[in-house]
């Protein structure tokens, strides 16, 4: 085994796996244009405190998935984001984009960072792609993201996916629910585990996060978030729904639905797949009015949004056997030298054909004429073009089709130009 191997939780994408990951990343490029999304980047680490703030510091990701690190002695603490909501909503803040404009559409693709424990589909460094629309979250809007999200799995040719949806109301609804479901959990204190314990006080609804098996019981039996909700979080609620009955998005409402980030408010989401075992979550998100209060603006400001694992999409697509057409990148074009007295001749017209916009394969490595025909056939190429004394001579080069066999003699401007007819390229 080599001396150093990639960090567990990290994985290498090699270049098969890539142009999956490319052509992937294309649509979602291609769809959030038709909707109106554009691209925002942002730094991989923030202050610590952001994190703390915004997703909240009795979530798991706060309480114990976060790289954390000092970097200057007597410095803020800073970490590798676990998730891009707080830092596009720090962005916004810090550029005042809502004082440009009342709403921004925005989008990523981005590498993530969780101490989790790696297992399948669970990664300490995985990529999310997801999107934030900022300045509006009326039941249209958080429509529309979910509707975007929808078509992304949709163009891809996802089958079976799950969307659950609930309504964890305003701010006012919660505040009523905490207080139920403290009243609730208070007498069974001597069977609550450590976290929620501490939870009890300081966030009762993480409790319903535990995975802990002794407390399902317990769990399962706590009120229903959805029974506190005032007759405006339910009209906003039905409202969601309706557009995404109108547009044929299959839900199901799900009343057990919190997500594990503290700033949701009204609707929330996830979706699940059946191919991806015990980490089945594909993507979620919802309606985050508070976050951008909780990181220091003086209003709230109406948002909502998504975000969907790269890998756990891919893992899903793979097994849903949706790659079969996709192949590695080949060169239309490769050239083979007969003799290398040529070579630098050859290289020329390597270098003629590429500034031409032709995908051109020559060999760097002084190989027989054998082996580079191999190599032709090797990557797939369409063509090879033979380049010997006689060519150099003549001016003209064989092109051979690697299909049909058929040779062609030709000279380069010729070539330039017909190899850009799409005929040629079958
Ligand atoms: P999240 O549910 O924490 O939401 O993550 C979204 C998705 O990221 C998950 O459904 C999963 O597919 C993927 N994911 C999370 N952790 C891992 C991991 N350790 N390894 C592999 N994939 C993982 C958010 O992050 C919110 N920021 C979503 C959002 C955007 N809400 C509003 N806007």
């Amino acid at each position: 085994m080599p001396q150093y191997q990639a960090v567990k939780g990290a994985r290498d994408i090699f270049p098969e796996e890539s142009a999956r990951w490319k052509y992937v990343e294309g649509v979602v490029h291609a769809l959030a244009a038709l909707y109106g999304f554009s691209e925002i980047r942002t730094p991989v680490f923030e202050y610590t405190e952001l994190f703390q703030r915004g997703i909240g510091a009795t979530t798991d990701i706060v309480g114990k998935e976060m790289f954390t690190f000092l970097p200057d002695p007597g410095g803020k603490s800073l970490t590798l984001r676990p998730e891009m909501t707080a830092g596009v909503m720090r962005a916004a803040l810090q550029k005042n984009l809502l004082g440009t404009a009342p709403v921004h559409k925005l989008y990523y693709i981005s590498e993530l960072f969780r101490k989790e424990r790696p297992q399948a589909g669970r990664q300490r460094q995985f990529s999310q792609f997801g999107a934030e629309l900022l300045g509006v979250s009326t039941p249209a809007a958080v429509a529309e993201v979910i509707t975007f999200m929808m078509q992304v799995f949709e163009t891809l040719g996802l089958r079976g996916l799950r969307l659950r949806i609930n309504s964890l109301g305003g701010t006012h609804d919660r505040l009523r629910y905490r207080e139920a479901l403290q009243a609730y959990f208070g007498p069974y204190r001597d069977r609550l585990d450590a976290p929620s314990l501490e939870r009890l006080e300081k966030n009762p609804l993480r409790i319903l996060d535990s995975k802990n098996p002794d407390m399902q019981e317990i769990v399962a039996g706590a009120p229903k978030l959805f029974d506190y909700l005032d007759a405006e979080a339910l009209a906003d609620f039905e409202k969601v729904l309706f557009f995404l009955s109108e547009r044929g998005i299959a839900f199901e409402i799900d009343h057990r639905l919190v997500r594990g980030l503290d700033y949701y408010c009204y609707t929330a989401f996830e979706v699940t797949g059946s191919e991806l075992g015990a980490q089945d979550a594909v993507g979620g998100g919802g309606r985050y009015d508070g976050l951008a209060r909780e990181l220091g603006s003086s209003a709230d400001i109406p948002a909502a949004g998504f975000a969907v694992g790269m890998e756990r999409l891919l893992m899903t697509m793979e097994k849903q056997g949706l790659f079969t057409a996709l192949t590695p990148h080949a060169p239309l074009v490769y050239i083979v030298l007969q003799q290398q007295e040529f070579a630098e001749h050859a290289m020329q017209v390597a270098f003629r054909l590429r500034k031409s916009g032709i995908s051109t394969e020559i060999d760097l490595a002084g190989r027989s004429m054998k082996s580079q025909m191999r190599e032709a056939n090797r990557l797939r190429s369409s063509y090879a073009l033979i380049i010997g004394e006689n060519e150099v001579r003549s001016g003209e080069y064989t092109l051979k089709n690697l299909v049909t066999s058929e040779q062609t003699a030709l000279s380069l401007e010729t070539l330039l130009e017909i190899l850009h007819e799409p005929v040629l390229k079958e």
